[in-house]
């Protein structure tokens, strides 16, 4: 198979089915075009029937099918469901839950992390399957491209173990108790310890009182959050490890699972040789959303190509109702990913399960095997479109000149505070400030905190609530070396263990932004006030007369206190009825000088776009596709060669005026600069164009 083409295929599952079909699917794997399937993602309960025994031949048949058959193979360790014997006989590795409920076997996903069975075991196994595997004497070892360790890690575990492992990680953290009773604020609520041992998870039965997000001591339940993730991050190191043991070379990776909370992800991405993600939007209007989501997963490794895992060809089966992808809309999706940094395609699942709780998923090959259906035909389609873009695509690099500081410290931070608000959503703030840049169909790079910021124009921080790091220092160059820093409410008001800051908000970013607030107003969702702007045009052409343009916002209202600032925009009511709520610290005296935005409170959407329009127009980063309504434009750069993803999401035609000369890939006519394009609903155009250097 080339490997310079976008790889197609998914998750098959062949040990659900009777033997006899195994052909057929082989026959359908080619009239889809599909060349990659994940296989042995959960079969533990097959392979090691008990704790000493282990079979392969299942597996073995498996491989040599997919080996004669031409396919590619990304292999799983199949350690994310332990069998029924291992908790039978090791109690210790189901997890204990938030309620203190130790747990016996069932479903999945669901294995202690600190388990030592658990630990011990999984490892043996992706030992094993890769020494087997690896074996250059076996038919299957050359078509494995790439090693797909447990699965979609997650979940949480308050067990004595955890405890125990927790308390380890603790000292390694702080050292003494002394650092660790100051980082946590215990002289609050008479908390101080004297041994490490009385130091216990923070569950319901301890710090929590009203759900995992209700605590007495955000710096505990900030720490168990990062133990967890690294926890987790740890079982797949140690895997990998058993991994490398036998198979140096190719690539390993582990489904994420896109913005999931639990697990940072900033953290895993060192050790992923490349980010895999499952894509499973919650509704069907989430363009804006999942493109974030694709950014993010790309950002994890600094711009790196990823694979979307999985993605289901039709629908889901783990909702109140399951809608289908309309005709069109997996295509639609898919290229997308593609756009936004995918190099593989791939599905879950290639056949429909036959039981239990996802045979009503949807899949590429139904219970009946047949290929006449509307989902395997649109599948087959897009497989032959991959195909015959063999060569294109594969390895481009998106360029942004915006970024979007994504943090999980400021995630979690935010959303266990007791106030100022518990509204605040973390991802709905980030998806809210991304769907501005979104419409105006500018590339956008998601990034960490201590990412090098000096290669953006513009780069946008809503809630940057935990202050760590250089990261203040960082702003404050960013800015005066002339880019634009936009943050929000809620930013600047913590440090690494959530405590305040012994200095007015927003702390260490009080000074570049120019500003100080002694008061935060919360209230009800439904209490909106509104925010005046005065002065320049947003990018939707709307430009404020006399009386100012304004927009509604509500949850949460700084009062701020502009120093040097400039105000831009004021509230319309309330006791701070011409406050200022939005400002501009203008730094610098060239020509477009740097500039420090702080939005202290949640505008709508018709907010966000005026403001963040203003800043791309200004500094000239809108482009001929910017607020073409439905219409989506990504480009992918490699070498001298641009590749401009047009997406239709509407459900009319589009048209857009194409920005340069090329080919358009999936037609192969001509398109020059100036000339009209329409897109139908739903429609995907890939301009390919070629610069002289
Ligand atoms: C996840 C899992 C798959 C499958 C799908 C169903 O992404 O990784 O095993 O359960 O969901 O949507
Ligand atoms: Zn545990």
């Amino acid at each position: 198979m080339r490997m310079d083409k976008i790889l197609f295929g998914g998750d098959y599952n062949p040990e659900q089915w009777p033997e006899d079909i195994w052909d057929r699917d082989m026959e359908l794997f080619n009239e889809a075009n599909a060349d990659t399937l994940t296989v042995n993602v959960f079969s533990w309960g097959t392979l090691q029937p008990d704790e000493h025994t282990y079979d392969f031949a299942v597996l073995d048949r498996i491989l040599e099918r997919l080996a004669a058959a031409g396919k590619s193979v990304c292999l799983a360790t199949s350690t994310a469901a332990h069998p029924a014997w291992m908790a039978r006989a090791y109690p210790d590795v189901t997890r204990v839950d938030f309620e203190g409920r130790r747990h016996v076997f069932g479903q999945r996903h669901n294995s202690c992390p600190n388990s030592p069975a658990y630990r011990r075991l999984s490892v043996e196994l992706a030992r094993r399957i890769a020494e087997r595997y690896s074996a250059t004497d076996r038919p299957a070892s050359g078509v494995i491209v790439a090693w797909h360790v447990n699965n979609e890690y997650g979940g949480t575990c308050y067990c004595e173990r955890c405890g125990a492992a927790f308390r380890v990680w603790l000292r390694e953290r702080y050292g003494t108790l002394d650092a660790l009773n100051e980082a946590w604020n215990t002289a609050f609520w008479s908390h101080t310890f004297h041994a490490w041992e009385e130091i216990v998870p923070p569950s319901a039965l301890s710090e929590h009182w009203g759900g995992p997000n209700v605590t007495a001591f955000q710096g505990i339940t900030l720490d168990y959050l990062r133990f967890n993730s690294d926890g987790m991050l740890r079982n797949f190191i140690d895997e990998k490890a058993a991994i490398r043991e036998f198979s140096p070379d190719l690539p390993v990776t582990t489904n994420l699972m896109g913005m999931y909370r639990p697990l940072d992800y900033f953290r895993w991405a060192p050790h992923l040789d490349f980010v895999s993600w499952d894509n499973y939007p919650p509704d069907m209007q989430s363009h804006a959303r999942m493109a974030l989501t694709h950014d993010l997963m790309r950002g994890l490794k600094g711009g790196q190509p990823f694979w979307l895992m999985e993605q289901t060809p039709s629908q889901t089966s783990s909702r109140l109702f399951n809608p289908v992808k309309r005709p069109g809309v997996m295509r639609l999706w898919s290229y997308q990913a593609v756009a936004h940094g995918a190099d593989a395609v791939l599905f879950f699942q290639m056949r429909q399960s036959r039981g239990a709780s996802e045979k009503d998923h949807g899949a590429v090959i139904n219970h009946a095997g047949q290929s006449d259906t509307r989902v395997f035909r649109e599948v087959a389609g897009l497989g032959q479109e991959l195909a015959a873009l063999a060569g294109e695509i594969v390895g481009a690099r998106t360029h942004a000149k915006v970024a979007l500081v994504f943090d999980w410290d400021s995630w979690w931070a935010v959303e266990i505070s007791d106030g100022p608000s518990r509204h605040v959503s973390y991802q709905q703030t980030l998806i809210g400030y991304y769907r501005a840049l979104y419409e105006q169909n500018v590339a956008v790079d998601v990034v960490p905190v201590d990412a090098d910021l000096s290669k953006y124009e513009v780069v946008v921080a809503p809630l940057l609530h935990v202050i760590k790091g250089d990261i203040a220092p960082r702003v404050e160059a960013f800015v005066e070396g002339g880019g634009a820093f936009v943050t929000s409410f809620l930013s600047g008001r913590v440090d690494e263990s959530d405590n305040a800051f012994g200095m007015d908000a927003p702390g260490p970013l009080a000074r570049i932004l120019g500003i100080r607030i002694d008061e935060t107003d919360a209230l009800a969702a439904e209490d909106f006030n509104a925010v005046v702007f005065d002065g320049a045009p947003g990018a939707n052409g709307i430009v404020p007369d006399e009386s100012g343009v304004r927009f509604a916002t509500n949850l949460i209202f700084d009062l701020v206190q502009p120093g040097t600032a400039e105000v831009v925009g004021v509230y319309e009511s309330d006791f701070y009825a011409g406050m200022a709520a939005v400002t501009r610290n203008v730094v610098g005296e060239a020509e477009m000088p740097g500039e420090a935005w702080y939005v202290g409170t949640n505008l709508d959407a018709g907010g966000l776009d005026w403001l963040l329009g203003r800043v791309l127009r200004e500094r000239g980063l809108l482009n001929g596709y910017s607020g073409v309504p439905g219409v989506e434009a990504v480009a992918r750069h490699r070498d001298d060669v641009t590749y401009l993803f047009l997406l239709n999401h509407g459900d009319g035609d589009s048209h857009v005026v194409a920005d340069m000369d090329g080919v358009s890939l999936l037609t192969q006519a001509q398109v020059t600069a100036g000339e009209s394009i329409t897109l139908a609903p739903k429609d995907v155009v890939i301009l390919k164009s070629v610069h002289s250097q």
